[in-house]
């Protein structure tokens, strides 16, 4: 696992997310509660997930509202027992970096 910067501090709002291209993996990273990643992709058909509606931490698929938890990277309905990967996250003085 190797850090990188993937955005400059107060590129993703407080209460949102967005989504990067990094080493060829799509990650989620979340602005709540301090920062989150997880891969981006939902397991269902693809949906981007960095675009999905929060609520505390759970991240609502864009396409169908499946439901994962950023911390954990847990599916919350339907297909027991799925995570997606997490990664960590830091902030630091000249951005946000990633450890992938
Ligand atoms: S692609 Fe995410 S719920 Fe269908």
């Amino acid at each position: 696992m190797v850090w990188k910067k993937i955005a400059e501090n107060g590129e993703i709002p407080i209460g949102k997310g967005k989504e990067f291209k990094i080493a060829e993996k799509h990650v989620a990273v979340f602005n709540q509660d301090g920062y989150h990643a997880l891969d981006g992709i939902c397991v269902h058909q693809d949906g981007s997930l960095g675009p999905g509606k929060l609520e505390g931490d759970i991240v609502e698929c864009p396409l169908h509202s499946w439901h994962y938890n950023i911390k954990t990277g847990q599916l919350q309905d339907y297909l027991k027992g799925v995570k997606l990967q997490t990664y960590k996250v830091e902030k630091r003085s000249d951005g946000i970096y990633i450890d992938i």
